[in-house]
């Protein structure tokens, strides 16, 4: 069934959502699904912007048919060589073997690699500043390397003043029939997901994310047209101001994160412990996470959104407890900074995970360690309380 959307005068959305994938990257794991967005651009030229991920590429392809309604297919823009978008690309030029496919030298590259039968694709090279003009749309490219490849293009469509933004400004989550951010609650149905799929996906390339921000405030944008998630044609600098925090590594809220590690329960009765005199001491809200329980790139997203991280780990094999490494890990391969953190352990007979843990996050840019840590032996009673106290104290007052 045709399930295109008309976006705005002669662009429509012709892409699919999959609620099946379990994770995506086969990395994060996507209960929400995700939506895999496509563009039709009808003009006196046509052109698509972009592919499809190939779990929906019947779907894909009756939109792209119902588009053309007969026409011949002129362009095919690609912003992104990732498969989520390019896996369809050879079996569109298939269909339409005339096509020009409109890619910059690093897109080509990619392309070739992915499809060797790409060498034999008509092909239009484009750089930074280059225009294509499809009659009354002219789009303008703008490169965006390593958001999040380093391929990676923007589009600028002077006459509807769309940006087609490639991976940025989108989201995991299927979309619900709607196609416009102001059409959901944004901040309810998607924000979470828009922050972890930012915080993984490209958290770690926030000075690219800052030079393609840089390049945005020079246009006058109304739309902004991502591959994954809704489009935007209101409140884009709420959306804007979202990345400039993201991609700076400045803390959204004041919230604080609490992510504990527990074999028994001994340290998650610590951490309960601390969360609620936190709550007592302070204002802010504290969110508790069990390291073993929480798929990592959900605690990533919440590293995004808070400014404090409490860390409390038993030790494991004289060393830091396996799933709370792989926290550590990705935190410093996504370049987390602008942290405040505090440390805290459990040992029955040798708590080291204090000293390992500020070993680790001593890598990460302008992050405070707070002096005072806690240790707890085996288990917590009434006379740690006090030192529980002093644990708690100082993370309201840092
Ligand atoms: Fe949605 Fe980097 O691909």
């Amino acid at each position: 069934m045709n399930g295109t959307k008309k976006i705005t005068e002669g662009i429509y959305w012709i892409g699919g959502s999959d609620r099946r994938l379990e994770r995506f990257e086969n990395l994060f794991p996507i209960p929400e699904g995700v939506s895999y967005n496509s563009y039709f651009i009808d003009d006196e030229k046509t052109a698509i912007f972009d592919t499809a991920d190939i779990s929906v590429s019947d779907q894909f392809m009756e939109n792209v048919m119902a588009c053309l309604d007969g026409k011949k297919l002129d362009y095919l823009v690609v912003l992104h060589m990732e498969p989520d978008h390019c896996s369809l690309i050879s079996a569109l030029v298939g269909v339409f073997p005339d096509v020009t496919v409109v890619g910059n030298a690093k897109t080509f590259t990619i392309m070739e690699q992915f499809f060797p039968e790409a060498k034999g694709f008509n092909k239009l090279e484009v750089k930074e500043g280059d225009t294509l003009s499809t009659g009354a749309h002219n789009f303008k490219f703008i490169t965006a390397p390593m958001v999040h490849w380093p391929e990676v293009l923007m589009a600028y469509d002077e006459k509807t003043k769309a940006l087609f933004s490639a991976d940025a400004f989108g989201t995991f989550g299927a979309l619900d029939g709607r196609i416009f951010a102001d059409e959901y609650d944004y901040e309810k149905d998607f924000l979470d997901s828009s922050r972890r799929y930012y915080a993984n996906i490209v958290g770690k390339y926030g000075m690219q994310v800052q030079a393609v921000l840089k390049k945005a405030a020079g246009l006058d944008i109304q739309m902004l047209l991502s591959l994954h998630g809704p489009v935007w044609r209101k409140d884009i600098a709420w959306l804007l101001e979202k990345y400039q925090k993201w991609s700076t590594y400045e803390p959204e809220t004041d919230d604080v994160l609490l992510v504990y590690g527990s074999l028994y329960g001994h340290t998650k009765s610590a951490a309960d412990a601390v969360a609620s005199m936190l709550c007592e001491k302070s204002d802010k809200k504290v969110k508790v996470c069990d390291v073993s329980g929480t798929d990592v790139s959900y605690l990533i997203g919440e590293v995004w959104r808070c400014k404090k991280i409490v860390l409390m780990c038993p030790t494991y094999n004289n060393g830091i407890y396996p799933p709370m490494e792989s926290f550590l890990h990705d935190m410093a391969a996504l370049g987390v900074q602008n942290r405040i953190f505090a440390l805290a352990q459990n040992g029955t007979w040798a708590p080291v995970t204090v000293k390992l843990m500020t070993e680790k996050l001593s890598l990460l840019k302008n992050v405070t360690i707070i002096e005072e840590s806690l240790t707890i032996k085996s288990a917590v009673h009434k006379t740690d309380t006090e030192s529980l106290e002093i644990f708690a104290d100082a993370i309201a007052r840092a």
